[in-house]
């Protein structure tokens, strides 16, 4: 069954948007582990935009399940990482200007930079997972890295509709296959919500999923408790 994670950065990004305490991502944590995820995930950008250091503190010692930190190639986040050491790591691209993570990070481009985070994680006894686009190359270099895991960027999939969804659905089934085969975890996240989740969870060997905005979105209206259990209930009838 894949686990769901749960990426509270927009708890954050309410709290940022009048600079004061609440909503708390600390609470929102508890809440979302109440309705059911298996995993918190959080991603500490250099720009500290939504979730900050604090945050990652506080939810380092109180989340009772899996902690998953993104976090881009920078040395300051690998800092703070390696010295909190949660229990996985995802690497992310980061761009300042963007609004969202867009697109998987290019570890053929920048391996030697991956491959030195991807170091120092396991050195500090943090699992590691790398967030690429469904593209044999980029999965060749985490298998050589010896990532833990990768996550599947899903955004293609999730934008497009009709024939181009299935062909993007089939990218994710090949790129599926072939980290299964290099024996790595396969993850996957990115844009996926309540109407499309069911067919990437069902595929072949999935661990895990990240998934943000459409949880929280759903939450204002439902409480996140409600909308954790929905999503879990998708996901455990899609492998069923
Ligand atoms: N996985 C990764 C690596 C991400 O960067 C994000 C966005 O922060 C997500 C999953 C969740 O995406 P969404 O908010 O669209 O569910």
């Amino acid at each position: 069954m894949p686990e769901l994670g749960v990426n509270i950065d927009h708890i954050a990004t309410i709290r940022e948007a009048r600079k004061t305490w609440e909503p708390d991502p600390v609470w929102a944590a508890s809440a979302a582990e109440l309705g059911g995820a298996d995993c918190i995930t959080v991603h500490l950008r250099e720009d500290r935009r939504h979730i900050q250091d604090r945050d990652v503190r506080l939810l380092r010692e109180t989340v009772s399940v899996k902690l998953n930190l993104e976090l881009a190639c920078s040395e300051e986040i690998l800092r703070i990482a390696c010295e909190l050491r949660p229990h996985q790591a995802t690497l992310v691209p980061e761009r300042r200007d963007e609004v969202t993570t867009e697109g998987g990070l290019d570890a053929v481009l920048h391996r030697a930079a991956v491959q030195e985070a991807v170091e120092r994680l396991r050195e500090a006894g943090i699992a590691t997972s790398l967030f690429l686009d469904p593209d044999p190359r980029q999965i060749d270099v985490a298998a050589e890295l010896r990532a833990d895991a990768v996550e599947l960027h899903t955004g293609t999939y999730a934008l497009t509709q009709g024939s181009g969804r299935d062909e993007a659905l089939r990218m994710l089934v090949a790129a599926g296959h072939q980290i299964r085969q290099s024996g790595l975890a396969l993850h996957a996240g990115h844009g996926l919500n309540y109407h499309n989740v069911q067919p990437v969870a069902a595929l072949e060997g999935m661990r895990e999923l990240n998934i943000g905005h459409s949880i929280v979105s759903r939450a204002v209206f439902v409480g996140l408790g409600e909308a954790v259990r929905e999503m879990k209930r998708l996901i455990d009838s899609a492998v069923r």
